[in-house]
């Protein structure tokens, strides 16, 4: 015996999970919005903010594979084609210039600690 609104309801349900990687990205358990201090000056980031806060590890993982492996130190923006220096310090740091209240204030909301400045130089006063 089949029921309609059953069905549809499963189909949704099943469409919902399905996509749910990509909407989850940011909003799902580990990633708590945590009232961090953005650049002032600056109205957007290099790439969507959906994108950055779901994407960012990944994308800076491209990064260094970029610049160590190809020597690649331009990265074009894949929302409006800007060009960017592939730099950690010289680029996301130096715009998101308040370390303390942008990348460690959410990555301590999230349990999460970067390895990456035993080797790269963080910004000790933020502005
Ligand atoms: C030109 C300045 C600029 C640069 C360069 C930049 N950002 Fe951003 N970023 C911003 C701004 C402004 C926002 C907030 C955008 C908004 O609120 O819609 C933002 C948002 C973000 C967010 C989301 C924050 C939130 O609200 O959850 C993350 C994560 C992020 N940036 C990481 C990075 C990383 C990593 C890099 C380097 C790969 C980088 N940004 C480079 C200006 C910049
Ligand atoms: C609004 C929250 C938020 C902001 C702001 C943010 N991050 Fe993150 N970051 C996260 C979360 C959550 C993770 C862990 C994601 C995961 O494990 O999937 C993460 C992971 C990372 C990782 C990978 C760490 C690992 O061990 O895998 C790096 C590198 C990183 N962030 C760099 C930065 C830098 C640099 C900035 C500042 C420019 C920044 N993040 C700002 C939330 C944020
Ligand atoms: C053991 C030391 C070390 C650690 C730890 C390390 N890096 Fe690096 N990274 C380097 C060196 C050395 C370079 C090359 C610098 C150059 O040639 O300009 C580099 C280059 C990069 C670059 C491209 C160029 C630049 O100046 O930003 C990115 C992006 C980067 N690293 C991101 C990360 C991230 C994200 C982490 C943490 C998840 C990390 N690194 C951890 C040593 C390290």
């Amino acid at each position: 015996m089949y029921n309609a609104k059953a069905v549809i309801a499963g189909i949704v349900i099943f469409v919902v999970l399905a996509s749910s990687p990509f909407w989850l990205g940011y909003r799902g358990k580990n990633y708590t919005s945590t009232g961090v201090v953005l650049p002032k000056d600056e109205k957007s980031c290099i790439e969507d903010t959906e994108f950055m806060r779901a994407q960012h590890m990944r994308l800076l993982n491209e990064w260094r594979d970029e610049a160590l492996r190809n020597e690649n130190r331009v990265y074009v923006s894949a929302k409006d084609g800007r060009k960017w220096t592939i730099s950690l310090q010289n680029t996301c740091v130096k715009c998101h210039n308040n370390y303390q209240e942008f990348c460690e204030k959410c990555h301590v909301a999230n349990s999460v600690y970067p390895y990456c400045w035993t080797c790269h130089i963080i910004p000790t006063e933020g502005k």
